[in-house]
């Protein structure tokens, strides 16, 4: 019986390790990956991306932001499971519903406050009042949002992701935005095609 229990509880920790250590990206077999087109001698720059100082002391954006530090913009991320992105929220802007494919993403609010929210695959939503100096945890490919919905006060917040390419898939962009036809659209919402045409004329342009 107990040997048993010791045989479970040690299925159980190498089911748990092999779990996290799969959760990122699949592992590289060198330390780092650089593209063919870089040449010269390898040093710090390649490790290092400059791509958001643009963003400091720089006068806070009108509509929500998000300047990303993924693969395509920092090439050293490749193989590496991590990136970054910088999401900035005006007063009443919304990240709309969307889902990260390959990644769970850690969110923390350096500045202001941000109602957030997921949608688990029973349908349950988790909502949360964040304030500045919280961090939340959103999980790997489940749909999710964040809204500031201070009437003054911009909000700030760095998200980290478990994957140098979480790539992000819109919901609204994806039912709305593209040419699912109108018809399979009104079906699926319960609606009529004329409903659908009003939601998807605020996309185009
Ligand atoms: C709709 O899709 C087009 C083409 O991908 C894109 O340029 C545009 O920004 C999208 N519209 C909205 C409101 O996201």
């Amino acid at each position: 019986m107990a040997s048993n229990l010791k045989i479970f509880t040690s299925l159980a920790i190498v089911c748990a390790i092999l779990t996290v250590s799969m959760a990122g990206d699949p592992d590289i077999l060198t330390d780092f990956i650089v593209p063919p087109n870089v040449g010269g001698p390898l040093d710090g720059n390649f490790f290092t991306f400059t791509g958001m100082r643009s963003l400091v002391g720089a006068p806070f954006p009108a509509t929500f932001k998000v300047s990303k530090a993924s693969m395509a913009e920092f090439p050293a991320l490749n193989g590496q499971s991590v990136s970054y992105a910088v999401l900035q929220f005006p007063s009443g802007s919304v990240n709309p519903p969307h889902t990260h494919p390959r990644a769970s993403e850690l969110l923390f609010v350096l500045m202001g406050s941000l109602q957030v929210g997921f949608v688990d695959t029973t349908n349950k939503l988790f909502t949360q009042t964040l304030q500045q100096g919280d961090i939340f945890v959103f999980p790997k490919g489940l749909v999710h949002f964040q809204f500031n919905s201070d009437a003054k006060n911009p909000a700030l917040a760095v998200s980290g992701f478990g994957s140098a390419n979480a790539g992000t898939v819109s919901v609204p962009n994806s039912v709305f935005n593209t040419t699912i036809d109108n018809q399979i659209l009104a079906l699926s919402f319960k609606t009529d095609v004329a409903t659908i045409q009003k939601i998807k004329s605020g996309f185009s342009g």
